[in-house]
Order: structure tokens, then sequence, then C-alpha cells
């Protein structure tokens, strides 16, 4: 699709002082295998994910652990950095809100704001939580049993008073219900889109935007006693990577505005609130897409370091297998909604739906074809309505999975669909028993072993973005060529040629086995 727009898409930038767990990684998971699926079907993708380096929280952290700050982040945004490693992540772009560019761009913004009389100095005085680097009202707080006042998060508040720089976000109400009634798919979920509505309609105050207490910051143009607020340097990033300020650049027509920003449901208010408000006040266009997914909790609560009930992707990647949990992460938790996970559950899927149904089925096909039909692609004869039903859901499934995913950001409903097809590949095998036909009927077997290959190929392709190394040892056993894995509109149709010579099978996902872990 030459001359579209690039597909846009960015993580949140995490904050360098938690150690990465796999809710920042399920963030960034979702974007990849979106911005995966869209580079197969043709589109030009621009991913991007980094590090959220300034403020009081990163300060702190680094005066805990005895460094300079600069080289305390540039020490534990290598951590961020191993994730996207860890997770074969293919992002395009590694933004650090430390970096020139970036100061450049807020400075600038800051600049066009002030020009556009959206900024002024007063003095805030009220409640700030430097966990959630975010200031509440009094209305918003409650008791904690020893009488600490706690922000909705939980988050412990305390009392600010200094002189702050404020952006005039009252002003910004109308326009901004007008940008959600307009746009109405501007917010997802839908049940998040209300919640905002409703906040925003509940009246909306000048929000501080600069700090002068401490100085981990991008510093305020013209007045160096203040830095500015951590989440107005932390949203810029979007358009920093995206060439700000040269607003006439090939680069930024191009990317702005974002596709879709992901985030968890704890930002939201940030990024469609807040963010479309600076950008609109700065004269930019506000990104086309919010989604705000929910919270993946282990022992009944959201993962936290603090918590302590973190998982790590590294760990679980090292016990499980890089795209078993690349999988298990998108599959057991409905996109949007919060979710438990677990080792056993994580254990169940792996067993079940990829050793079991996925693993299985190509085990099976793959060593009866290179059993009985010479290692070739089976010749089918005349088709039988069970085969053309089978392809015909095979090769339909590419076209679903793109309205899941482009549309809704489905993810778990596209697997499910996905393992639909897998499900009745199944059957079909059991069905047609073609091991059984070997004797009595060798080339109704070559046509089913065809159309079975032919199935797993189309399931192949689909998988790419979720699992791409699973994907790809799949596709290299049907001797699909590199330019025939493109997810177009007619690939799916584009069968197996009888014939191809295909290399020695081997296993796609092998069982979890337990013992290895007392090992
Ligand atoms: N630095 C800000 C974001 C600035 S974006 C301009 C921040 N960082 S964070 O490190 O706290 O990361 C928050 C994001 O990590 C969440 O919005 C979510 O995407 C992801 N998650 C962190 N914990 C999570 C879970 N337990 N479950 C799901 N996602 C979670 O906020």
């Amino acid at each position: 699709m030459a001359g579209d727009k690039t597909y846009y898409i960015t993580t949140p930038i995490y904050y360098v002082n938690d150690v990465p767990h796999i809710g920042h990684a399920y963030t960034t998971l979702a974007c990849d295998v979106l911005a995966r699926f869209m580079r197969l079907d043709g589109r030009e993708v621009k991913f991007l994910t980094g590090t959220d380096e300034h403020g009081q929280k990163n300060e702190t952290a680094a005066a805990k652990a005895g460094m300079d700050p600069q080289a305390f982040v540039d020490k534990v945004s290598r951590n961020f950095r191993k994730l996207v490693e860890d997770m074969n992540y293919s992002n395009d772009d590694f933004i650090r809100t430390t970096e020139e560019r970036h100061k450049r761009s807020c400075q600038a913004l800051w600049r066009r704001l002030v020009e556009n009389d959206q900024i002024y100095l007063g003095s805030y005085a009220g409640w700030y939580a430097v966990r959630d680097e975010a200031y509440y009202g009094e209305d918003e707080l409650t008791a904690s049993p020893d009488g600490r006042k706690l922000a909705p998060s939980g988050a412990e508040v305390e009392w600010v008073e200094e002189p702050s720089y404020f952006f005039k976000l009252s002003e910004w109400q109308d326009r901004l219900l007008e940008l959600y009634d307009q746009h109405p798919g501007f917010i997802a979920p839908e049940s998040r889109r209300n919640e905002m509505i409703s906040f925003v309609k509940g009246g909306l105050r000048d929000l501080s935007v600069s700090r002068t207490t401490f100085n981990w910051g991008v510093p305020v143009p013209d007045d160096p006693d203040h830095v500015m607020y951590v989440w107005i340097d932390a949203l810029t990033n979007y358009i920093t990577a995206a060439g700000y300020p040269d607003v006439e650049s090939e680069e930024f027509a191009k990317c702005w505005p974002a596709d879709l920003h992901m985030v968890g449901k704890d930002i939201l208010r940030f990024h469609t609130v807040y963010w479309p408000a600076f950008l609109m006040g700065a004269g930019i266009d506000p990104p086309k897409r919010v989604f705000g997914h929910g919270w993946l909790l282990n022992r009944g609560e959201k993962m936290s370091k603090s918590i302590g009930n973190v998982l790590r992707a590294e760990d679980l990647v090292a016990r499980y297998g890089l795209d078993q949990v690349r999988y298990y992460l998108l599959r057991e938790v409905p996109f949007g909604s919060d979710g438990y996970v677990s080792h056993e559950t994580m254990v169940g899927r792996i067993d079940s739906d990829l050793a079991n149904d996925l693993g299985n089925l190509c085990q099976r096909v793959l060593s009866m074809i290179a059993k009985n039909c010479d290692g070739k692609v089976p010749e089918p004869g005349p088709l039988k309505t069970a085969d053309e039903e089978l392809l015909e859901k095979a090769e339909a499934l590419i076209g679903e999975v793109r309205v899941f995913l482009w549309r809704d950001q489905a993810f778990h409903t596209a697997l499910i669909c996905m393992w639909g097809v897998i499900g009745d590949a199944n059957r079909y095998v059991d069905a047609q028993a073609p091991w059984a036909l070997r004797k009595t009927d060798p080339d109704r077997m070559a046509s089913v072993l065809y159309v079975l290959a032919d199935t797993i190929r189309c399931i192949g392709l689909v998988t790419q973005p979720f699992m791409p190394d699973a994907a790809a040892n799949i596709l290299d056993q049907l001797a699909v060529s590199e330019d025939q894995r493109n997810l177009g509109n007619d690939i799916a149709r584009r069968r197996l040629q009888a014939g191809t010579p295909l290399p020695a099978p081997r296993p796609v996902f092998p069982r979890y086995v337990e013992e290895e872990e007392e090992a």
C-alpha cells in the first residue's frame, strides 16, 4: 500500500527504576504483534518503545543507589533494552527521555504552548504521589489504617507547596468532549471511554506542569529554577520519535498523528485527557486511538515490585520458552480486562494448546508425509466436501484475525479463532484416519495429507506475529518460501505446490517437563 501513512504504534515509556516484569512485557508484546501483523500485511510501520528517565521517583532511586542520576538511568534502562531482546520485540526505535533529541522536543513544545497562551506561572499547593508522579485532589484521597493519606492507586501522597507553571487544562473540557464524541474510537475499550468522559464532564482544573523542589528533569525554557513535570516530558516522547519539532519533515508527516498509543488502564487519563489537550494547545493533532488494557494480576493483586509478586519475563522465557510465553500472555487474559497469570495456568496452556493441539497436529501430519509421501508435498486427488470445508476455514483465518487485531485489538479472540481451526484440523485427522488409508486408498491418503499440510501452512502464516520462531519453524518444514510468508489478501489461496521436497520434520512445541525445573 505505497503512499499510505506509516502505521505508528507506541508503548508507554517505562519508569527505569522498576524491575521489568511481565506487566511491562505485556503491553509491548501486544504492540509487537500488531506491528508484525501490519508489516506482513504490507503496511509501513513505526513501532516505538522506550524509557521514562526523569522525575522525582528516578532521582530518589538514584540517590538511594548512591549514584548520579544520569549514571543510574544509563544503568537501569539497560534492563528494559534487555527485555526487548528477551521477548523478541521488533520495535523500530527505543527512546530515552534523557536523550538530546527529546529535550529539544520538550522545550519546543513548551515554547509553543507559551506562545499560544496555554501556560502561566502560579503556585501549587496540594497533594502529590511520587510513586505515580501524579497530583491528586483532596476528594480523591483515602486514609490508610495508620492515618496516612493515600491516592486511589494506593500510593502515599505528600503535601507540596511550590511555585509552578500551569497548563490551562480547564479551558479544554468542551474540546475534549467534542473529540471523544467525533472520534468514538479514540478511547478503547468502551467501558474505559465512558469513565474518561465522566471524568472530563466532572470539570477540569488547570494542571501544574513544572516543579522546583528537585532538578532531575528537562529545564523549563527561560526559567532554570523549574524542571518540567515528568508527565509532560514523558508524553512528549511520542512526538519526539516522530521528528518533532521538525513538523515540516517527511518523517513527521508520515508518522503523526500516531495510530495507536497502547497503555495500561492506570495511565489512561494522562493519555486521553492531558495529552490531547497539550497537543491541541500546541496546534498539533491528537493521536487517533488510545487503548487502555487491563492488569495482569498475580496472587490477587496487580504485579508490582513493592508488593513482591512480580513474574519476570526472562525467568518465564528461560523456563517455558519464548513463544510459549508470548502465546500465553495474550491468550490467557481477554485483552482489555484484568486477569490472573500463574505458573499452573501457563503449564496447562503450553501442554494443551501448544504441545497437544498445535504441536501434535504438525508432528503427526509432517511425519506421515515424510514417511509415506517420499518427503514431498503430496499430490491431491479430487477434493471432498470435508476437505474443502477445512481449507476454506483455514484460508479465511488471515482475514478474520486481521479484523480482530486492527479493529478491536482483541488478541485473545484472534487466538481463539486460530485454535478453532486447529481443533477442526485435529478432528479432520481423526475422522479421515490417513494412517488407515495408507493401505486401503493411498491416493485418498495423499489428498488428506495435502489438505492438512495446506491448513498447517495457513496456521503457520497467521501465527507469525504472535510466535515468530515457532511459525518460522512450521513454514520452514513446509518449504514455504520467504516471499510467500506475507499476510496479503490472496496469500492464503496460494496453496502448496505438490511435489515440493520437504525437510526432515522436527518438533514444534515440546511438552513442558516439570522435572527439568528440579534438575
Ligand atoms: N512512565 C510512565 C508512562 C509514561 S508514558 C508517556 C509509567 N511507567 S510504568 O513503568 O509504571 O509503566 C506503566 C505501564 O506498564 C502500564 O501502563 C502498563 O502498560 C504496564 N504495566 C505495569 N504493570 C502492569 C501489570 N501488572 N499488568 C499490565 N500492565 C502493566 O507509568
